[in-house]
């Protein structure tokens, strides 16, 4: 029996740094990167741009199916066209989080999701990498800070992007996802505790990488 593709997953709430963190690690190990909340924000784009409902679960979950995308040189494209800005809006954020609620959209995205686990390894970042789509992942991070630092730091990316912001607007917001995510029945987010948890609050970026290649250094090293 050959050994399974070693999964590092990690899950956590919005604005927590796990996609910054999580491609670090990738790159450091040489693994592959998958970043789940964007086949949600896709699957909400294409029915948004065909005017579709976010509530219509079926629709959404034949839309989920049938997606055809590509991620080349940091670039992403939804059916030959490059949405890489459109996919990054709060907007877009808010309608996954509205589109990911639904158990037959996230039914749908499973196989696609595993369909990454290719060798040397991955690393996979998203809500429920750890507790639902790799269960059996080696290493499970939570990634997570307080809401008012990932406030911060999302509210500095908004401003960086030319897209203004009121700090109080920002906090509401993602407050307004923690709920819709940690409160959905489906795959909520949770620290279980099979996972390591690490709180980004009064740590830099470079000393959050340099935990998670640790860990997994000291599980390799088992
Ligand atoms: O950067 P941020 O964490 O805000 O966004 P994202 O990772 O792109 O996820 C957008 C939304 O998709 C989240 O609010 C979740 O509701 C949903 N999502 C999910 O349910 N499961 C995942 N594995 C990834 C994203």
């Amino acid at each position: 029996m050959t050994a399974p593709v070693p999964v590092i997953a990690i899950d956590g709430p919005s604005a927590s740094g796990k996609g910054t963190v999580a491609e670090r690690v990738a790159q450091a190990l040489g693994f592959h990167y998958l970043d789940s909340g964007a086949l949600y924000r896709l699957t909400a784009l294409a029915a948004l741009q065909r005017g579709e409902p976010l509530d219509d679960a079926q629709k959404l979950a034949g839309r989920a199916a049938a997606l055809e995308i590509a991620f080349r040189d940091g670039r992403t494209w939804l059916s030959g066209q490059d949405v890489t800005e459109a996919l990054r809006t709060e907007e877009m954020g808010v309608a996954a989080s509205q589109v990911a609620a639904h158990p037959e959209v996230r039914a749908r995205l499973l196989e696609r999701q595993r369909a990454f686990r290719q060798p040397p390894g991955l690393v996979a970042d998203g809500r429920d990498m750890g507790s639902v789509v790799f269960p059996d992942a080696p290493l499970k991070v939570f990634l997570t800070a307080a809401v008012e630092t990932r406030a911060q730091r999302r509210h500095k990316q908004l401003m960086e992007k030319g897209m203004y912001a009121k700090m109080p607007d920002v906090v509401e917001e993602l407050r307004k996802r923690d709920a819709r995510d940690t409160n959905r029945p489906v795959a909520p987010l949770k620290h279980y505790s099979d996972a390591i948890f690490l709180d980004t609050t009064n740590i830099s970026v470079d000393e959050a990488v340099a935990s998670v290649l640790e860990e997994w250094r000291n599980r390799a090293a088992r």
